[in-house]
Formats: C-alpha cells, sequence, structure tokens
C-alpha cells in the first residue's frame, strides 16, 4: 500500500478514489437539498423530516447520529487523501520540470488551470457552509437547529448570501467536470474514440449537480418557495420542527 502511495500513478489512483467519494456525497447532498422544493408543507417541512431521518439512520442498533459521523469520517478521510496527493503530486511535477519549460504548458483548458484555484475557493467555501448550516455558528440571518427549511428561508432571502452560493456552486461545477474527466485518465480508459463521450458525460454530471444546488437558493430568493410555517424562527423549535 505505501509502496503504492508513493508511486505516481498510485498517489494519482488515491486522489481519484478520494475524489470520487467526494462527487458521490456532492451527489447525494444535492438531492436531498432537493427536498427543500416540496415547501414548508403543513406540519413539518420535507427537508426536516428528511434530515431528521438522516440523524435517525440505523436506530435502534446505531446510536443518534451514528451513522451520520461514520459518512463524516469518511468524507475527512477522502478529502484529506485527495488534497494532501493533490500538493504532493504537484510538488513533484514541477521538481520533475527542465527550468527551460515553460511554467504554463499551452493547450490546456481554462477549466484544467483554474482547478487549484477553485479547489482552495471551495476549500474555504467549505468551511464558512459549516460554520453556517452545519454548527449554525456563522448567524448572519436566523437559525436555528433541525430547522432547516427556515435556515434556508431566511439565509436566501439576502442577495449576498445567495450569490456567495451560486458563485461556489459554479466553482465547484467546473472544479468537476475537469476531475470528472481527469478520473477517465488516470484509469486509462480514455482514447480518441471515446473522448467525445467522456467529456459529454462529465458535463451532463456537472450540469444535473450545478442545477440541482443552484435551483435552492434561487427558488428561495425570488419567493417560489413559500415562508415557513413556524415564521419566528424560535416558533419552530417550541413546536419540535426537525428532528433534534
Ligand atoms: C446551494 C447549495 C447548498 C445548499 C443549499 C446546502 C445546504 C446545506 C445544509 C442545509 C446543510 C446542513 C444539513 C443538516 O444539518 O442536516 C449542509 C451541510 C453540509 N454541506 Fe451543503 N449545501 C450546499 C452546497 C454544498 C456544497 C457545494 C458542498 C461541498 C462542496 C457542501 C457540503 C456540505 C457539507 C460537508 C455539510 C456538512 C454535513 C454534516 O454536517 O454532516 N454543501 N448543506
Amino acid at each position: 500500500m505505501r509502496e503504492f502511495w508513493d508511486s505516481t500513478i498510485g498517489k494519482k489512483v488515491f486522489v481519484a478514489v478520494g475524489g470520487t467519494i467526494l462527487v458521490a456525497y456532492l451527489v447525494l447532498h444535492m438531492a436531498g437539498n432537493l427536498w427543500s422544493l416540496a415547501g414548508p408543507g403543513t406540519v413539518e417541512p420535507h427537508i426536516d423530516e428528511y434530515a431528521s431521518w438522516l440523524r435517525n439512520f440505523g436506530e435502534p442498533l446505531v446510536p443518534y447520529e451514528g451513522t451520520l459521523w461514520v459518512v463524516r469520517a469518511i468524507l475527512l478521510a477522502a478529502l484529506v487523501v485527495h488534497l494532501v496527493g493533490v500538493i504532493q503530486l504537484r510538488a513533484r511535477n514541477r521538481k520533475a520540470r527542465p527550468p527551460e519549460y515553460p511554467a504554463r504548458r499551452i493547450g490546456r483548458s481554462w477549466e484544467s488551470r483554474l482547478m487549484m484555484v477553485s479547489g482552495v475557493v471551495i476549500l474555504v467555501f467549505l468551511v464558512v457552509h459549516i460554520l453556517q448550516f452545519s454548527t449554525l455558528t456563522i448567524d448572519v440571518t436566523p437559525l436555528v437547529e433541525g430547522a432547516i427549511y427556515a435556515n434556508l428561508y431566511w439565509a436566501f432571502q439576502e442577495w449576498y448570501v445567495v450569490l456567495f452560493y451560486l458563485v461556489a456552486v459554479f466553482l465547484v461545477g467546473t472544479h468537476l467536470r475537469h476531475a470528472i474527466w481527469s478520473v477517465f485518465q488516470t484509469l486509462g480508459v480514455d482514447s480518441p474514440e471515446r473522448n467525445g463521450q467522456i467529456k459529454a458525460g462529465a458535463s451532463l454530471l456537472t450540469v444535473v449537480i450545478v442545477a440541482g444546488f443552484a435551483a435552492v437558493p434561487i427558488l428561495f430568493f425570488t419567493g417560489a418557495l413559500g415562508v415557513p410555517i413556524d415564521n419566528e424562527p424560535t416558533a419552530a423549535v417550541l413546536a419540535g420542527g426537525g428532528g433534534q
């Protein structure tokens, strides 16, 4: 295993596997977010029920939030492997490049050039995002534990929050499209006949993920999704809204 990690191709495979786990999470997260499109509901918003279901998953065999913590640990491990692998591969590339060779390779797509920049910005977004909606630390708008619909509703009434999320989701898209394409190259399944199909598949998956994520802030901001029934954030808790 150690030898495999130390080899360049091994590292590329680790980066690809880590990235694939992160993409799988993105697809599930995007799909889960779409529960908010079901609106505020009459008793409890569907997205709050869904969040509660995730926390109770596997009970009574698994303790409360047990499954969630296992998923979080896997995600963190995937992220660390992905990041360390990328940083080490980049350092290796730089060392291997003869001094007279231009630092910027010609013919690379703008997305490929943007990979490091978009990666860093996505990381910053991720920290801010978790501090906002998961730990509820960044409360520029009212936030209540378990009241996912209301939290999203109030956050996405603010144009700057909407803009921040749309820019982040767009960058995730550019990162993803190039990353999916690179995974196929790493696996060695790319070929002149298949490249068109692989690129089209990568674009399609990216468009689905970006559109799915972007729909949520846009629909809240435009008023297409109604006001939470427990309009007052604290009332949502008193009424037992959310799964906490
Ligand atoms: C418009 C886009 C997005 C919306 C509306 C959104 C919404 C949310 C919400 C409401 C939560 C808290 C869920 C809960 O407590 O049950 C959450 C958590 C999270 N989101 Fe997002 N998200 C978006 C985009 C993203 C993106 C692009 C990423 C990754 C790059 C991401 C990664 C995460 C992670 C890692 C968590 C923490 C999950 C946990 O606590 O276990 N999100 N998101």
